[in-house]
């Protein structure tokens, strides 16, 4: 073998050792059908209930969800940035943010329907792992723990995405898994974490709806004795809101388990990918000798809206997407890069997706592993540069005033504790108090009730 045929053998292995592949993630488009532009600013959209909707142009406004035109370029853009992926990651929430009364089972499906009609033609040969969010229900976060005929219509409008055990499960629970890719090593597990949502007043009482928790331990069991690597997808993510203190969206007992099931399965878990805050953030899990073992991802939205949750100021956000990439071999996550349009230059001159950022050009981190992202939330609990740069990201460069220190903690201790209990235990640490702590249950519960807000 000549010098120059054993480089050419070498360069040729190395292409095949790279084996670094993409995925995109897009969710929370939350489509506004009544969005249109007129005179009075009141009444350009449905979802920015009696807010006037300011300075809303083709695109979008800040106080209303995505019009049909933020929708179709999101999911075009994904195309023209990047248009073979490995497969797609979506997770829910696809229709307004209006009362009950203005949508119904019917509109709430048309609009299912509608999206993954888009997603269709647009990637006609890739295969998308779809789950569930709090939106793509009637009434709205009431998931049912059972057989119903949303869940139903919903499996066959996603026929072509699911194996016909998916079809089964999803008809059952909302919930499915399989082979990644169809490969053989690699699973995807996606969950209706919807079902522990505490607006969703169906599963309070129960203790395992519809036994997702039971069946995600033994898939994940399956998992490591048949050493699969495994993806979880879902929505309503575990932990705490970064942008309100001590707001969580998991009732305490099943956030509890959904720690307990990553802490006892996180070898085999190399990527936890959830939506619903609208922003963009990520979560830490480490093990009881503090090293980091697992992380999830948060990634933004495609809806613009500013969220009515009581105590989070100019909670708006510009329309994110965002692409994974993975060794394929491993799974490890490499690098996250996200595409954003500055909603505001997008109305006046002409729309305009570009790159926000890379996660481990921004971070100084050589990837995306949970030691990486650890070292990333040490920089920003520990500089003002950091923390800065990630608070601007979070809001897709939406809010770009500064992160005074309640906003730090608030951010840090988040990020750093999904565990209700440790999330205090960082508050206290960072010098600051927890606004629900001291309160007994029942005013809890009657505060949660009248903040009720629905990301
Ligand atoms: C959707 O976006 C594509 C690409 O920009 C464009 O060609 C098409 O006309 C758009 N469709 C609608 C209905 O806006
Ligand atoms: C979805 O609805 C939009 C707006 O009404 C319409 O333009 C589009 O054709 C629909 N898309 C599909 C795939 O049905
Ligand atoms: C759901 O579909 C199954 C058939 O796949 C049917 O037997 C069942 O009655 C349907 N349930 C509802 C609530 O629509
Ligand atoms: C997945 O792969 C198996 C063989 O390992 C094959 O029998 C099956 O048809 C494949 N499924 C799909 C949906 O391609
Ligand atoms: C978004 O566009 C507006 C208007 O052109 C500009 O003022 C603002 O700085 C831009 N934001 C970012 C993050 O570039
Ligand atoms: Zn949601
Ligand atoms: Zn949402």
């Amino acid at each position: 073998m000549s010098a120059v045929t054993l480089l050419l053998s070498f360069m040729l292995f190395g292409e095949l050792l790279a084996l670094s592949g993409n995925f995109w993630h897009i969710t929370d488009l939350h489509w506004d059908p009544s969005y249109e532009l007129k005179e009075s600013p009141e009444r350009v959209c449905a979802s920015s209930g009696n807010r006037p909707a300011a300075h809303a142009g083709t695109y979008g406004a800040y106080d209303c969800d995505s019009p049909w035109h933020l929708i179709n370029s999101s999911i075009y853009a994904m195309k023209e940035i990047l248009p073979n992926p490995d497969f797609i990651v979506w997770t829910g929430d696809d229709t307004p943010h209006v009362s009950d009364e203005d949508l119904g089972e019917e509109k709430v499906l048309h609009i299912i329907s509608n999206l993954t009609d888009i997603m269709k033609q647009v990637f006609p040969n890739t295969k998308v792992y779809s789950a569930l969010g709090n939106h793509d229900y009637h009434p709205k976060s009431q998931l049912p723990a059972g057989p119903n005929y949303i869940y139903n219509k919903t499996a066959d409008m996603w026929q072509d995405w699911l194996d016909p055990e998916s079809r089964r499960t999803f008809k059952e629970g909302g919930y499915y898994t399989e082979r990644l890719l169809n490969r053989t090593g690699y699973r995807a597990l996606i969950l209706n974490t919807n079902l522990y949502y505490d607006q969703n007043r169906l599963n309070l009482d129960i203790s395992d709806p519809a036994g997702q928790f039971s069946w995600a331990d033994r898939v994940l069991t399956e998992a490591a004795n048949n050493n699969e690597k495994v993806y979880i997808i879902g929505h309503v993510p575990p932990g705490v809101f970064e942008k309100k203190r001590s707001k969580s969206w998991f009732t305490p007992k099943f956030n509890q388990r959904y720690m307990e099931l990553v802490q006892k399965h996180h070898s085999v878990i190399l990527g936890q990918f959830f939506g619903h805050h609208h922003t963009d953030s990520f979560r830490m899990f480490y093990n009881p000798e503090g090293s980091p073992i697992s992380a999830m991802f948060i990634s933004p939205g495609v809806t613009p809206w500013k969220t009515t949750l009581p105590g989070v100021k100019d909670g708006g956000n510009n329309p994110g997407i965002r692409v994974f990439e993975y060794d394929t071999q491993t799974l490890l996550v490499q690098d996250v890069v996200t595409y954003y349009l500055n909603l505001t230059r997008a109305n006046v001159a002409r729309g305009q997706w570009e790159k926000e950022y890379r996660l481990t050009e921004s971070f100084r981190v050589p990837d995306a592993s949970p030691s990486s992202l650890h070292q990333a939330l040490e920089r920003i609990a520990n500089s003002n540069c950091y923390l800065q740069k990630y608070y601007e990201l979070n809001s897709v460069s939406y809010d770009l005033t500064e992160c005074n220190s309640d906003c730090r903690v608030d951010h840090v201790c988040a990020a750093r504790a999904v565990d209700f209990s440790m999330y205090e235990r960082c508050l206290e640490k960072e010098g600051a108090v927890a606004i629900h702590a001291g309160l007994p249950p029942v005013l809890s519960v009657a505060l949660g009730l009248v903040v009720a807000s629905l990301q």
